[in-house]
Order: structure tokens, then sequence, then C-alpha cells
């Protein structure tokens, strides 16, 4: 059942250039953005995205998406805070929930409460039959198939994948996104399941890396922009199957305080596909380095031979058009915290005190 990998996760990661493409099928019709349900996003003034834990990081991704497609105002929240913080909600507004379960209590719960108060609630969902698909007027299929990794990897993804989707949509509706642009964007989707096989390579490096994480009492993740988000979901990743504490922080917040962390037993795990923030994130990544940091920089090509002196350890994955980069650099997230855990041996699918799905608040 494991399909010959020693453990549930490292199946999944390894399915994901399918599922990727298996989601994009469904959504992609050509060279337009059809999802398998449309949801009118011209008629609301902003997207309200409640999620918990990978879900909502997927959904912090998805802000800078909206933002900068749709040009639409979008709020993220965590579903525990958000349903009890009693915000107002504006009528005119879609409230988006995330879950791959679709039975997270908290993300339920908060979907309750935006019932009846904005203009429409969505779900992305990977187990239709959930309650949170059933409690929407519009429920999105991520197409993933059964994740059993307590650590969300092929789920976060195909979340990621239907979030860009449903940006694009809502630009195209929006009047945002012409034809053009619209069919440049789903050659780039079309391009990603090829990309994410290739990244896959780093595994061996991955491998390679994760004797020395091991070792580490703490590891620091940065990234600016999407790869922000994408800092909080490696961050995640180790912790929850390393046991090994990981922060991570924008790039640009670290002299704000973490920088006094640094130290030359604290590897910085630097997430920076060359975009046009590269420049900024590499001199952020210079003061760890005067500071002895171990830095493990994540990049291309490009990136490698801009910025890597100086650098502990330099990962390069296949060159990417940098709004797509958070869905392949998931894949680099999930694999050093994989090996990082099978080097520690720690239950990889079944991590102390964490539930798949967690049903109580
Ligand atoms: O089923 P959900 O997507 O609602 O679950 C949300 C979180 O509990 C989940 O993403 C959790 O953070 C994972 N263990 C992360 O790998």
């Amino acid at each position: 059942e494991k399909a010959g990998h020693r453990h549930f996760m490292a199946k999944e990661i390894h399915e994901q250039p399918q599922t990727l493409s298996d989601v994009l099928a469904a959504y992609l019709d050509g060279d337009r953005v059809a999802p398998p349900v449309d949801h009118d996003f011209a008629a609301a003034d902003r997207v309200v995205m409640v999620a918990c834990g990978t879900a909502n990081f997927a959904c912090s991704v998805a802000k800078y998406w909206f933002e900068g497609l749709a040009r639409m105002p979008v709020d993220v929240d965590i579903a525990s805070e958000y349903r009890y913080r009693e915000g107002p909600v504006s009528p005119a507004s879609t409230a988006l929930f995330v879950s791959q379960s679709g039975e997270t209590a908290d993300t339920l719960a908060a979907l309750r409460y935006a019932r009846g108060k904005a203009a429409a609630i969505v779900s992305v969902v990977n187990v239709t039959t959930s309650s949170i698909a059933r409690e929407s007027d519009v429920a999105l299929p991520i197409l993933a198939g059964v994740e059993v990794g307590v650590a969300s990897t092929k789920a976060f993804v195909n979340q990621l994948a239907v979030l860009l989707c449903l940006a694009i949509r809502a630009g195209v509706q929006r009047g945002v996104i012409d034809s053009e642009r619209e069919a440049a964007l789903v050659a780039g989707l079309r391009r990603l399941p090829g990309l994410m096989s290739q990244a896959m390579a780093i595994e061996t490096r991955c491998e390679e890396l994760a004797s020395r994480l091991a070792e580490a009492s703490d590891v620091l993740f940065l990234g600016r922009g999407l790869m922000f988000p994408m800092a909080h979901e490696g961050a995640l990743k180790l912790k929850e199957i390393s046991y090994i504490h990981a922060e991570a922080y924008a790039s640009g917040e670290l002299k704000h305080g973490p920088i006094a962390l640094v130290d030359r037993t604290l590897p910085v795990v630097v997430l920076a596909p060359t975009d046009a923030l590269f420049d900024k994130t590499v001199s952020n990544m210079q003061e760890v380095m005067a500071r002895e940091g171990q830095v493990l920089l994540v990049t291309d090509s490009e990136g490698a031979a801009r910025a890597s002196e100086g650098v502990w350890q330099t990962l390069v994955m296949p060159a990417i058009d940098p709004l797509m980069a958070p869905i392949l650099y998931a894949v680099p997230a999930q694999l050093l915290a994989y090996h990082t855990a099978v080097h520690k041996g720690t239950d990889v699918d079944q991590p102390r005190n964490l539930a798949k799905s967690v049903t109580v608040e």
C-alpha cells in the first residue's frame, strides 16, 4: 500500500507530479481556467480565507495571488481565532474555507459563523463528502486522493493549485486578466507537473543534509513575498515530524529581533527563487552569514550563480515563473523535513501528539 516507499509520507511526496496533473486536468480547459463549479468573484467586495495549519499557509500564499492577479482585498485568518473574534463580515464578501479533511472542528465552526453573514460560502476540500463540503454553497475538490501521512504534502500542493486557478478565474471575471494573459498563465500551470518531477532530483541532497539538520536544536526558515508563507510551511513540516524547533520569519523582519538568535549552530533555510525580491533576500541572507549562521539556500541555477558564495549549502531547483514557485518549493520543504525525521528515527506518518484530522477544538 506504500507502493515500495518506507512511509506514506514518502509515497505521497512522490505522487505529487501525478496528483497535481490530475487537479489541473479538472480545472483547466484548453488555454482557459474552468473550475468544475464556477463561483462569481466579480460580485464580491473581498475574500476572507479561513483554515488551520498547512491549509492556512495555502491561504496565505493565495492572498498574494488574489491581490496581485484579481486586485481583490483578502483577509486570511486562523479558524480558531476567526470563530471567536466576532469580526464584522462584509455582506458582499466571499468566505472561503480550506480543509483537507473537511472535518476540522475550528474550520467548520468558522464556516458556521460566516453563514448568513457573507454573500457566499466556498470551500476547497479533499474529502468531498465531508461536513465542510456539505455546508458550503460551492465545494471545490482538490482531487489529491487519500492522504494518510499526518504531515500534509500532496493535499497542500493541490490546495495551492486550486487556489491559484481560482485567483486567475477571479482576475478574468473582474476584467484584470485578458485572454492573452490567461493563456500564458495556463501554459505556466501546465508546465508545473513536469517541473515538479524534475524538482524531486534534489532528494539525494536533502538526504545528505538531513544528518546535519538532525543535530540542530533550532532551525530558522526565511522567505519574502510568496516565499514567506512557504517558510512557515517548511518550519511546520520540520517541527511536526522531526520534533526540531523551527520558526519562520519574513526575511525583512530578521533585523527586528530574530537575528539575535543567529550563531554558528543555527541552520537557516532561505527560500529564494530568482524573483523581483531576490536581491533583498540575499542581503538579509548575508546578514545571517556575517553572524556565522549556516545558510541553506534553496534557489534556481541563476540564483545559485548569483548568491552561493559563503553559503553553507545550496539546493538548486528548476527555474520557474516566480508566481508559481510556491507549488514547486513545497518539495524541498517536505523532503528536508522527511529525511531529517527519518534520520532521527521518529514516527514519520504518525508523529506524537498529532491526529490527521482535528475534530475537537
Ligand atoms: O484537514 P485540514 O486541512 O482542515 O487540517 C488542518 C491542519 O490540521 C493540518 O493542515 C495540519 O496542520 C497538518 N498536520 C500539517 O501537516
